[in-house]
């Protein structure tokens, strides 16, 4: 049993002291509730304010995508250099390991494959589920546009209720249709109605002109979707230039596990985000990890 009388006379109050009333470090999360803050943190790094997203999601309706085929081969050398992974809860369960530590963010939304109208999704997945997944958001498509705008947009508004409830947040994707540009009018339109509605964070692609005012009138953190493959250097100026006029990081698939060098390019666009390394420094970098990876790799016979 302690000896109540001797600890009471040890105690310290450090009247001296007042309590901090801490900021949270992510733009318009402040009167976020303490688990969808706790979430948050495990998505976008408290030390950089900012996250390196990576999207394996693709399968959810065009299947093996290049890259993707064998996730257990190809991705889980990615995964600790991630500080998130998007993901569908089928590829969670089946091939990532239990023991990663990286912010998990489920795809919610589904329903048609590429044969179909993408834009006519349905909400996929219960909360539930991503709780008992340990999720730490949701992802939702929003067509703004699209021929099922509406219904999309009704799938965001339920997770974010669904979210708010359960402590996990809600990333709404922006999706560009077909005949849709993509340029800074209509990416402010698309990711302004997904932070009105009550996404947490929004994900929408960059655009060379304006970029700075999509980020600028989003009340909450935007990340960068990385889109169909570049040359490496030129994913890292995307990013770079994504993060030097707004974005809080990139959620990027394609131009991380497509590159010839996906373990050091996933590394490259770290520093670009996390150190603000310039495009040219980081593809050195990058180019150097390759050659070293090439160096060790065992000599065919
Ligand atoms: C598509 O809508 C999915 O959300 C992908 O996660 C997204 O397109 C990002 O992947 P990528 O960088 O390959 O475009």
């Amino acid at each position: 049993m302690p000896d109540v009388e001797g600890s009471t006379e040890q105690k310290e109050f450090y009247l001296d002291i007042p309590a901090k009333n801490q900021a949270f470090f992510l733009k318009g999360s402040g009167a976020l509730d303490w688990g969808v803050q706790n979430r948050l943190s495990r998505i976008f790094n408290p030390s950089s304010s900012k996250t390196v997203m990576l999207a394996i999601d693709h399968g959810y309706f065009q299947g093996p995508t290049t890259g993707l085929e064998r996730v257990d081969v190809n991705i889980v050398p990615l995964v600790p250099y991630a500080d998130a992974l998007m993901l569908t809860r089928g590829i969670l369960r089946s091939s990532i390991p239990s023991s990663s530590r990286n912010g998990i963010v489920l795809r919610a939304s589904g329903g048609p494959s590429i044969l179909k109208e993408l834009s006519n999704e349905n909400i996929a997945m219960d909360m539930e589920d991503a709780v008992r997944l340990n999720a730490c958001a949701v992802a939702v498509q929003v067509f703004v546009g699209g021929e099922f705008e509406t219904q999309s947009i009704h799938n965001l508004t339920r997770l974010v209720d669904m979210g708010n409830r359960a402590g996990v947040a809600v990333l709404g994707v922006t999706a560009v249709g077909k005949d849709l540009v993509r340029d800074a009018k209509y990416l402010r339109l698309a990711v302004r109605i997904c932070a009105e509605l009550g996404a947490h964070v929004v994900k929408t692609y960059y655009c060379p002109e304006g970029f700075e005012t999509v980020t600028a009138s989003c009340p909450v953190p935007v990340v960068m979707a990385g889109g169909k493959k570049l040359p490496e250097l030129d994913a890292l100026v995307m990013a770079f230039n994504a993060i030097d006029q707004g974005a809080s990081g990139v959620d990027m698939g394609r131009n991380i596990f497509q590159a010839d060098a996906p373990v050091a390019m996933i590394q490259a666009v770290g520093k670009v985000v996390h150190e603000g390394m310039k495009p040219q420094h980081a593809y050195d970098f990058y180019q150097s990890m390759k050659n070293e990876k090439k160096a060790e790799a065992p000599v065919a016979r």
